[in-house]
């Protein structure tokens, strides 16, 4: 196998030179089809350059083609899992096929963006309870999944040499939305995954974190909310935020590159911010419309 290229030999515009030699370095990343997923390994697969091993369960087939496509664009391999990525059995399968397709010690990023959970609430009477069935899949796809694959990465020694594995994290931990209790809950479970894997990850090298960032418009929101709610959620956090707008994918997709660096190589089990302060002037807002 090629010995890694080297962070610096990708140009600054992160566009492959066609005289690189391929990279043998792989992104794992559940949650690949949509939003903050596909928007990572587009961005990741042009710097620092990486294959993209993804997982989805199917229902964005248009933007899951669109990933495919992207990717090799930038020059790198690409291949899509259509499959639960929630449970422990399925964890193990995804891993098994990557080791075929990539070999040992090719994943340098693993990133869980998988979003599947029930908003609601604990003591509902109504359709919106928060009933045991829900929770159990919410910590599944939230959280427990984070666990599941890193345990499989590394019993098959998939981990690339100062590899990074990233949860995402909402500003939910520090205020509070009456309906996303269950939510908040398993990101919190997420949060503490994270900072024990990176203490029993980090002597071997690899680096866990956990990255925080607000509102982003993804494909999901629109499918949810009408226009004028899309418009209305878009004016409230323009309100909110210090920078006057919303944080967009493509720049916490950037910024993943980023950590994927050398230079955010001393980041462990830290849960990073780049919510662009959005919930600092919540109290101003409240006493001060
Ligand atoms: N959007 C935001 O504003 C925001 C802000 C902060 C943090 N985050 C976090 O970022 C992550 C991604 O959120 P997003 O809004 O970008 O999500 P999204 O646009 O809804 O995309 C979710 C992705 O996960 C896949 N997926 C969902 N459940 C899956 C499962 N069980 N197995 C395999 N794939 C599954 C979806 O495809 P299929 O449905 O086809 O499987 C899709 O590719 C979440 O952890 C979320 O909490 C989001």
């Amino acid at each position: 196998m090629p010995a890694p290229r080297h962070l610096d030999d990708t140009p600054p515009d992160g566009t492959p030179s066609t005289e690189d030699p391929p990279d043998p370095r792989w992104a794992l990343i559940l949650g690949v089809s949509s939003g903050t997923g596909a928007a990572i390994a587009e961005a990741v697969a042009r710097k620092p350059g990486l294959g993209v091993f993804g997982v989805h369960r199917g229902r964005y087939p248009d933007t899951a083609r669109q990933v495919e496509a992207r990717v090799r664009e930038a020059g790198r391999d690409v291949f899509l899992r259509q499959a639960d990525a929630s449970t422990p059995d399925s964890a193990e399968a995804g891993a098994d096929v990557l080791l075929e397709r990539a070999g040992p010690r090719s994943v340098k990023l693993f990133v869980h963006a998988i979003a599947g959970a029930s908003v609601g609430r604990f003591l509902s009477e109504g359709p919106d309870r928060l009933h045991p069935r829900r929770v159990q899949r919410t910590f599944d796809c939230m959280a427990h999944s984070f666990v599941y694959w890193t345990q499989a990465l590394v019993k098959r020694d998939l981990l690339a040499p100062d590899a990074r594995l990233l949860g995402l994290q909402n500003p939910l931990d520090q205020t509070h939305l009456g309906n996303t209790g269950l939510i908040s809950a398993a990101k919190a479970a997420l949060e503490m995954y994270v900072r024990h894997l990176a203490m029993e990850l980090g002597p071997r090298g690899h680096r866990v974190n956990l990255l925080k960032f607000g509102t982003v418009m993804t494909p999901a929101l629109h499918h949810v909310y009408a226009p004028e709610a899309l418009a209305h959620l878009e004016a409230r956090h323009a309100a909110m935020t210090p920078a006057g707008r919303m944080c967009t994918v493509e720049e916490v997709a950037r910024f993943v590159s980023v950590l994927t660096g050398d230079e955010a190589g001393w980041f462990n089990g830290a849960t990073i911010d780049f919510s662009g302060g959005m919930t600092l002037r919540l109290m101003d807002l409240v006493l001060n419309p």
